[in-house]
């Protein structure tokens, strides 16, 4: 493994946490395949790869779809070969009370982050099968698997899922030389939630301490989250991370003890 060129595919490359990481493994010379709905973000991506110093491969991806996720593997492989790693990445995130919520705004929580997170690794082991490769499937969670996070249950609901996922495969895959990791994450600046009606972030950021969620106002970037991905996804084949928990840092200068 180390730093010698591999092949990663990161879903959800066409913003926030997974542009940052397709880039960064770029900046190492990965190829990378990178996958989402939105081809021209998609294509914005792939540049900044390619100016990182890795092999952009850009193909649509709708990770609720299977034949697409099926689709979108062959079209990796044809292009570089058997991919080595996995970045499941990709997630949306219904907002609002659950009783206020209609069957279709579970369903869409359900089939995009716990059916198409679960296609993906499907589609992944089954290509590194095969062989006796050492592969890596890393999910990324949220810190709202563990604390579920009020007016988004339906996502920490979806996040709590693929955590059991991710357990249930590092067992049935032991010894098979794939490693499975969860990276869970908390506050990250980008642009998830922002689809959600105007005013509602702010709204639930007033309500969130009032459970321990957000209690301050510090924030990762994703390049955060991408290094740290690139740390695990490079780490020597004997060892791996199970589960790491990425919090940001409270601002200095917040905290009840530097208050003069
Ligand atoms: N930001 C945070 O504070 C935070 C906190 C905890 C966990 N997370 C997790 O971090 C990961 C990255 O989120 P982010 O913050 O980078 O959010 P983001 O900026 O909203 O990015 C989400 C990405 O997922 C893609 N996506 C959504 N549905 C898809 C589908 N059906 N098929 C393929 N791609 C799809 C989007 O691309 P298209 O729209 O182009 O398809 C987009 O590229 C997610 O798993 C999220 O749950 C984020």
């Amino acid at each position: 493994m180390g730093q010698e060129v591999r092949t990663a595919i990161v879903t959800g490359a066409s913003g926030g946490v997974g542009r940052a990481t397709a880039v960064a493994l770029g900046a190492i010379g990965w190829n990378v395949a990178i996958g989402a709905r939105r081809a021209d973000a998609l294509a914005d991506t792939a540049d900044l790869v390619e100016k990182a110093g890795g092999a952009p491969f850009a193909a649509p991806l709708d990770i609720a779809d299977p034949q697409s996720v099926d689709d979108f593997f062959a079209a990796v492989t044809e292009r570089f070969g058997p991919p080595d790693a996995l970045v499941n990445n990709a997630s949306l995130a219904n907002i609002g009370r659950f009783h206020e919520q209609s069957p279709a705004d579970f369903a869409r929580d359900v089939q995009t982050n716990l059916l198409g997170t679960m296609f993906c690794a499907r589609a992944m082991i089954r290509s590194l099968m095969p062989g006796d490769t050492i592969g890596d499937i890393l999910f990324v969670s949220s810190e709202s698997a563990h604390a579920p996070w009020p007016e988004l249950v339906g996502y920490g609901t979806t996040k709590a899922g693929i955590e059991g996922l991710a357990r249930g495969l590092t067992q049935e895959l032991e010894g098979t030389g794939i490693r499975i990791g969860i990276l869970r994450i908390g506050a990250t600046l980008t642009d998830f939630g922002s689809t959600w009606p105007e005013g509602k972030l702010a709204s639930v950021m007033e309500q969130w301490p009032y459970f321990g969620i957000q209690r301050h106002f510090g924030y990762m970037l994703p390049e955060d989250i991408a290094a740290t991905i690139v740390h695990v996804l490079t780490l020597p084949p004997n060892v791996q991370i199970p589960q790491l928990d990425l919090r940001p840092v409270a601002p200095a200068g917040s905290g009840p003890w530097s208050k003069p």
